[in-house]
């Protein structure tokens, strides 16, 4: 009897971690909701409260993650995939970011995850759109749940993320001088961001040739596709220059048997997209791009277990159910560069941060240095004049794990071995550098 009754305890201490781990990850306290950012537009957040041994939530930074696409879920693959308190299979994370910071998930633009339109004329068409999105929803966050408004709040991103993070950056700047919104915004960080689009693309050939992922002839021909783009962006043709950014692409598989656009030591069969003849751009580029954030294991998590736990979406909406429509939407604005966004924000005061992975091509850190080589800020000279500095990976002493430079309001991280989605490849250093950046060490 004795025997059984511990076996029956067990099972029901098991019965109870299980359905613990769906209701409430971890012991920490979350929230989430849907603001109607305008008529018809109906975007959806995931706040979970920072849960540290060392520190209550009050004394710990709020980190806004922000993913690309645009059309890629927050509060789906940032959360479950990269930073969030449990893995797809909902077991935890060692390396997630709640241990240091509350982490509030957006997804972004309307339509992205579980973000949905009523319409198809409210999705947004250009990056002032999504910031002024942004900015309703930051009003109203900031509003409902005011215990946050005098903690540090930074925004991270990754990818198109990034050029959504910066023009919502400026804007939270100047409502916040205006006294609109109430918030402790202490800077933005931009991962492998999409910020000079043009300088990703023009340095593929000669990245990909000094990594022997391209001969003589691939580089001649993914230079010569490369161009392209660059005329259509002078020529301020812009949803011709997706299109031709697009083309690049196929350019780049043929010549390489098909890299991985995100790591580029990392080839998988399986994740393999390659254009078939007289396939509609935007679609490819949806199962390129977007389809990665949408891999079925997590759609069925997000359509299953999280939605019931959720309690809110609507029977219609699907998680990623109009992420196609997102980026579609945004086409004509996809090429356009944020540079004199991020020189606005830098001579602003605001704390930038941008930070890169080794190995990702789609945003490659040969192109960001471009970008930052141009930026006009005033603290340029003594920001190329620094020497950079090592960090060590903390899961492997010993080894270098990264490197950095800051100087006055700006500061680049150099991630070793990671590609594009760096809190997937290098989550310990990536952690690391997330409390660096809110400057928790
Ligand atoms: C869901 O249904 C409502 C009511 O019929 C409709 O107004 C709305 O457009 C639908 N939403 C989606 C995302 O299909
Ligand atoms: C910007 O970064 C510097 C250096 O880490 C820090 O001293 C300062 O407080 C930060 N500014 C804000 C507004 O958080």
């Amino acid at each position: 009897m004795a025997t059984r009754g511990a076996v029956s305890s067990l099972l029901l201490l098991f019965i109870t971690i299980v359905c613990k781990g769906l209701s409430s990850p971890l012991q920490g306290k979350e929230a989430w909701n849907y603001v109607e950012v305008r008529d018809g537009a109906h975007m959806f957040w995931w706040l979970y409260y920072a849960d540290s041994q060392s520190a209550g939530y009050q004394d710990l930074p709020l980190v806004m993650w922000l993913q690309g696409g645009p059309g890629g879920s927050g509060t789906g693959f940032g959360n479950f995939e990269e930073i969030g308190p449990l893995n797809r299979d909902l077991k935890p994370r060692k390396t997630h970011w709640v241990q240091a910071a509350s982490v509030l998930f957006v997804d972004n633009p309307v339509g992205t995850g579980f973000s949905y339109t009523d319409r198809p004329d409210v999705y947004a068409t250009d990056v002032a759109t999504v910031a002024s999105d942004m900015l309703v929803l930051l009003k109203h966050f900031f509003t409902e749940r005011a215990e946050f408004q005098s903690i540090p709040f930074h925004i991270f991103s990754e990818s198109y993320g990034g050029k959504m993070a910066a023009a919502i950056s400026l804007e939270l700047t100047k409502a916040i001088a205006q006294g609109t919104v109430k918030c402790n915004f202490a800077g933005v960080a931009l991962g492998d961001s999409w910020i000079s689009p043009l300088d990703s693309v023009m340095t593929w050939g000669p990245y990909l040739y000094t990594t022997s992922l391209l001969d003589d002839n691939g580089l001649v021909g993914v230079n010569a596709a490369a161009e392209a783009v660059m005329h259509a962006i002078h020529q301020e043709q812009f949803q011709k220059a997706t299109e031709l950014w697009s083309v690049t692409e196929s350019v780049v598989e043929q010549n390489t048997n098909g890299v991985n656009f995100y790591n580029i030591l990392t080839q998988e069969e399986d994740e393999k997209v390659l254009s078939s003849a007289g396939e509609n751009y935007i679609a490819l580029q949806t199962r390129r791009h977007i389809g990665r954030l949408h891999g079925q294991s997590l759609s069925e998590l997000m359509n299953g277990p999280i939605r019931k736990k959720l309690g809110i979406i609507p029977q219609n909406v699907t998680w990623g159910g109009q992420a196609e429509e997102v980026f579609s939407y945004m086409a004509g604005d996809f090429m356009k560069p944020v540079v004199d966004i991020v020189d606005q924000l830098l001579t602003a005061g605001v704390n930038v941060t941008v930070y890169n992975g080794q190995l990702d091509l789609i945003v490659d850190t040969m192109g960001q240095e471009r970008w930052v080589k141009r930026l006009k800020w005033e603290g340029l000279p003594g920001f190329n004049k620094l020497i950079w500095t090592p960090l060590y990976d903390p899961s492997s002493p010993g080894i270098t794990g990264a490197f950095y430079k800051m100087y006055k309001n700006f500061a680049f991280y150099w991630i070793l071995k990671a590609g594009h989605m760096i809190p997937s490849d290098q989550g310990p250093m990536a952690l690391q550098m997330m409390k660096m950046i809110t400057q928790q060490v």
